[in-house]
């Protein structure tokens, strides 16, 4: 995790423990030290850079956060001369509704160069546009290359980073390249583009980005577990009933119809952030708080989920697509009316689903995971059920049942921690009521907050892969999820598979009951 050092000294963070890493004793486990360094974004005009990556940059670069030198080159097929890149980036930070008032000392630091991602020639003058860069502003030859691209173009240009030599750490501290969900469409896509991406870079170069990781409360999930004594005893199939992940969005696909035909809510959610949300709840304590160590028991997790069976579908698989509906005062369109949508679609835009983590801790305990577009709320919690009371002896006073405990962690729109639990309701008479202890995750903080894109950049510029996902835990997810995602693809039936739910309801009827465990 980025922890914000302004000063220039790597901070020797474990000493004793760095030695089972093979490293010398004294060696920092990641350096925090800022290296100089250059951030070129490919898709530098596309919706991404605008939305998350500029406002993520002047905000750290407003916090004092960013490395010194550092500057930006926007790269996109867009003929743009560097002034309107920098009016169309501030054009974005001001919708961003961020504070420009230092936005004059910022923009000279991007940079932009028109680029045609097949032309192989393109790539040539971006070598000799980052030389003459790096000569001028001593940036020590530290390159960060972003990939705000559609996946389609993540294989050339990795090939072509490596072939002139960009991507190449020799005579530098790094070059690091940053590449955005989805990685593949399958477990042979991610197979492939795994393999390309590591014929050109390192593994230790390359950081998977998912954004989720990065939000506070999910990071904290890890701390919450393996920094108190008293969760982890009781964090297994002896006292958790079940599991929920829940990503529930009021907005629809918007502008990104073509993309999500392509995606759909198992690839564009499930396969990358909600499977993220269960390790972090379902792993083991790793030995120590360092990237491998934690991305090791997150594999280990994803290694013990239960395959699921097309014929078991049915019972444990629920998708659905949004129908046009009246929201307020206005009709919103269902899915297959938005642009660039097959009028006969059959993407989904809901899933739930019901897995199980087979191994000693969790067996028989269900994880639901929900996600879905257009449904009445914006929800993102995990919530822990625990069991019942084995036995009530407030049988005589308590006429309804006693609630079990549940633990939430609320990422979105509150990002904090809830437990509920029975107490006597105080008076003189003998009733039991469920109350919350509420623990708001920004109380007794008068810090700056950090959006998650902020945290993830930096984390990359620190060389922090904590939080990103290594090859294995994506191959592995890919091979949970490709064959669900080929099942239903395939199944001639699948259009009476995909319920129809309309605008700001709670998804399909099927799968309410399960919301109801999870929601409220
Ligand atoms: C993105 C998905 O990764 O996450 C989007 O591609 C989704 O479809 C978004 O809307 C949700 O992110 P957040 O942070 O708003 O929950």
């Amino acid at each position: 995790m980025a922890a914000k050092e302004k000063d220039a000294n790597p901070g020797v963070l474990v000493t004793g423990q760095a030695r089972d890493l093979g490293l010398p004793p004294e060696t920092c486990l990641y350096e925090k030290k800022l290296n100089p360094c250059i951030i070129v974004i490919f898709g530098a005009s596309g919706d991404l850079t605008g939305l998350k990556l500029m406002p993520a940059l002047y905000n750290l670069f407003l916090a004092g956060d960013l490395p010194s030198p550092c500057y930006v080159v926007g790269c996109a097929r867009t003929s743009m001369s560097r002034e309107e890149f920098q009016n169309h980036m501030a054009e974005a930070v001001k919708k961003a509704k961020m504070d420009v008032a230092r936005w004059l000392e910022f923009a000279p630091l991007l940079h932009y160069l028109t680029l045609d991602y097949d032309k192989s020639a393109d790539y040539e003058s971006l070598r000799d546009f980052l030389k003459d860069m790096e000569e001028k502003h001593e940036t020590r030859g530290n390159r960060l290359f972003y990939l705000a691209v559609p996946p389609s173009v993540y294989p050339v240009i990795s090939q072509e980073l490596g072939r002139t030599g960009l991507s190449s750490e020799e005579g530098r501290d790094w070059v690091r390249l940053v590449v955005e969900k989805p990685f593949g469409r399958d477990l042979a896509s991610a197979q492939e583009l795994n393999r390309v991406m590591l014929a050109n870079f390192q593994e230790r170069q390359i950081f998977r980005i998912d954004h989720y990781m990065a939000k506070e409360t999910v990071q904290n999930m890890i701390m919450l577990r393996f920094a108190n004594a008293i969760f982890e005893p009781i964090w297994n199939r002896n006292f958790i009933d079940f599991v929920g992940v829940v990503a529930t969005e009021t907005i629809g696909v918007g502008n990104r119809g073509g993309f999500y035909e392509e995606t759909g809510v198992l690839r564009d959610m499930f396969q990358s952030h909600m499977m993220h949300l269960l390790a972090v709840t379902a792993m083991e304590p790793p030995s120590l708080f360092e990237a491998d160590r934690v991305r090791d028991e997150e594999l280990k997790v994803f290694r013990s989920l239960k395959p699921l069976v097309p014929s078991e579908f049915g019972e444990y698989l629920i998708l659905g697509q949004y129908i046009a509906s009246k929201v307020g005062d206005g009709e919103v369109k269902g899915y297959r009316e938005e642009a660039n949508v097959h009028p006969d679609s059959l993407t989904p835009t809901f899933g739930a689903i019901r897995v199980f983590v087979d191994n000693w801790r969790w067996q028989g305990v269900p994880f639901y995971l929900v996600s879905g577009k257009r449904l009445q709320d914006k929800l993102t919690q995990i919530v822990i059920q625990f069991k019942e009371v084995p036995h009530s002896l407030f049988q005589t006073v308590q006429l309804g049942k006693i609630i079990a405990n549940r633990l939430i962690l609320g990422i979105y729109p509150e990002e904090k921690i809830i437990l509920s639990f029975e107490t006597k309701i105080p008076g003189t008479a003998v009733c039991l009521r469920r109350v919350t202890m509420e623990f708001p995750y920004y109380a007794n903080y008068t810090g700056p907050v950090v959006e998650a894109y902020e945290t993830s950049l930096l984390d990359v510029i620190q060389g922090d892969q904590t939080l990103f996902w290594r090859e294995d835990a994506v191959e592995t997810c890919w091979s949970f999820f490709s064959p669900i995602i080929e099942g239903c693809e395939s199944c001639p039936t699948l259009a009476s598979h995909i319920k129809q739910y309309p605008v700001g309801t709670w998804g399909p009827e099927k799968a309410w009951p399960i919301l109801a465990k999870l929601v409220g």
